[in-house]
């Protein structure tokens, strides 16, 4: 590998093609920059990472070892609301590069033959979505179920069709005929031509504008100390979608892409680590066995686009009161590092919302990770989501509850709602309750009716001060109908 150089514009592969991008064009959304750039198959509709007509495949160079280099897999995400800096050293497929010599692929194929567009606005981006179905179901060997199809397409929406059709093409593509994406796209050669470009930083300015991507977490924290008004950017599906809305503007941002330990996830004596790069999809897949319950949650956190783009950090450190991890993170007591030129600052995150908005970091800290506590057998958890409806929706209130059972007695108990107040809450009087009680059904009937009178909910477009109040005591009963299957009573 070669030494780090900075770059002023960011390498990137779109269909096989290296672009060179730097200047204002590097600060566009990706769609954008796509459409103004003879591909403008790729559609945008919401420009909020709601519809999926934007969506395309992403993959991206890693470093596996000192001399190693490897490409991710590709996966969705909405080219809408990612800022193009955000892909140096990436490879993008679009709906332009999925067709080979004006054949048709396996699905476009099918999606013709079941009918599955009529306006065609949404097409490109279901085709997008299926094609990475089809790559990610060819190299497991695994077949396509329809329920896989429809979780899969969660983040694409369709007003016209009808989904019948699109599902029907979904099950019947013939993976055989398949030709993997990967073996177009993310050649050996293509990696070798990166390799000694990977571990360049990036520095892009346009008239008032700056981005910088550091290659070392000395150079972060150096550029943040001087600079504290410096916006950190991880996956931009927040920050996306308020400068889309023109409510935040990333004039001066930073990313911490560059620094290979901010991708890393692994399980150390303390907990599961997750750096600041790890997305949400590579965090539900690894917690499956360790934390299941936190997994399940994922499943319905937004969809395949946001979560194969948007990370953990980047949800902790927006630290919305209906964030839908946050109340799992703190019935699992997390932790989140937070680094400055002065050191390391480990923050428990019942300790770090302070009130809408307002978290204890400083203005010079980047949060480098989260620390998740694993539970060891003698607990139990359930952590819910209520939305109006079940994919990719924002909550109007969450749970979570963590439980230390001696037999039948709980030892020690964890409770906290997002959606209930201006911040996400621990409930401590409820523990306090709940702590040497045997698990019951009075019980939780009665934590049910004591919630009401601790939690602050408004009413908003999704639900009424009433209803999150009626729901936050429902969901103490349905922790216990749940945990009861789990924990016999004798
Ligand atoms: C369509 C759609 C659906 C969504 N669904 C859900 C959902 O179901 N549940 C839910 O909870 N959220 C949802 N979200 C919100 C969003 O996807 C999540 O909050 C996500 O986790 C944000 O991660 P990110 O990496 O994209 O953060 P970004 O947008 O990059 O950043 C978010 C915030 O974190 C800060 N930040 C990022 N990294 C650092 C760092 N290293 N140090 C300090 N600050 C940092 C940024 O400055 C910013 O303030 C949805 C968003 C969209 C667009
Ligand atoms: S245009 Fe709707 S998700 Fe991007
Ligand atoms: S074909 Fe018209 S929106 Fe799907």
């Amino acid at each position: 590998m070669a030494d780090s150089k900075i770059r002023n514009e960011i390498h990137v592969f779109i269909n096989g093609v290296e672009h060179r991008i730097g200047g204002e064009k590097a600060f566009l959304p990706l769609a954008q920059y796509l459409r103004t750039h003879s591909l403008p198959g790729t559609k945008v509709v919401c420009a909020e990472g709601d519809c999926g007509a934007c969506t395309v495949l992403a993959s991206k160079l890693k470093q596996t070892s000192a001399a190693a280099v490897e490409w991710t897999s590709f996966q969705t995400i909405n080219s809408c609301i990612a800022p193009m800096y955000l892909f140096d050293m990436g490879s993008l497929v679009t709906v332009e590069g999925l067709s080979e010599q004006e054949e048709l692929n396996e699905v476009q194929d099918q999606m013709r033959a079941f009918h599955g567009g009529q306006c065609g606005y949404c097409t490109p981006g279901m085709v997008c979505a299926l094609s990475s179905l089809a790559e990610s179901s060819h190299c497991s060997g695994k077949n396509i179920s329809e329920k896989k199809a429809r979780n899969h397409l969660t983040g694409n929406l369709c007003r016209c069709t009808g989904y019948e059709p699109i599902l029907q093409a979904a099950t019947h593509l013939d993976l055989s005929k398949w030709k993997p994406l990967k073996d177009k796209y993310l050649t050996a050669s293509q990696a070798q031509g990166f390799a000694v470009r990977l571990n360049d930083s990036l520095m892009i300015e346009a008239g008032s504008r700056r981005f910088s991507a550091p290659a070392s977490f000395t150079v972060a924290v150096d550029q943040k100390n001087q600079s504290p008004e410096t916006r950190l950017v991880a996956g931009a599906t927040d920050l996306g979608v308020l400068h889309n809305k023109g409510k935040v503007f990333l004039d001066n941002a930073m990313s911490l892409h560059k620094i290979a330990d901010t991708e890393k996830i692994d399980i150390r004596a303390d907990g599961v680590w997750v750096g600041a790069r790890v997305t949400l999809t590579q965090l539900e897949n690894f917690v499956a066995n360790t934390l299941p319950e936190l997994s399940r949650l994922l499943r319905i956190f937004a969809s395949p686009q946001i979560k194969n783009q948007g990370t953990l950090v980047g949800n902790v450190m927006n630290g919305s009161p209906i964030g839908d991890s946050i109340p799992a993170l703190l019935a699992l007591e997390a932790r989140v590092h937070l680094q400055s030129v002065t050191g390391l600052r480990e923050v428990p995150l019942s300790q770090f919302y302070k009130a809408y908005k307002v978290f204890d970091v400083k203005p010079n800290e980047i949060a480098t990770g989260v620390l998740i506590p694993v539970l060891g057998t003698e607990w139990k958890s359930r952590f819910f989501k209520v939305s109006l409806r079940k994919d990719l929706d924002i909550s109007a209130v969450t749970f979570a509850a963590a439980l230390k059972l001696d037999g039948t007695r709980i030892s020690e108990a964890r409770f906290a709602m997002g959606g209930v107040g201006p911040t996400v809450v621990r409930l401590p009087e409820l523990e306090k309750a709940a702590q040497g009680q045997k698990f019951s059904e009075a019980l939780f009937a009665d934590l049910g009716k004591q919630v009401r009178s601790l939690i602050k909910p408004i009413s908003d477009l999704r639900a009424s001060h009433e209803y999150r109040l009626k729901v936050a005591e429902n969901l103490f009963k349905k922790c216990h109908l749940e945990l009861e299957q789990e924990i016999p009573c004798p």
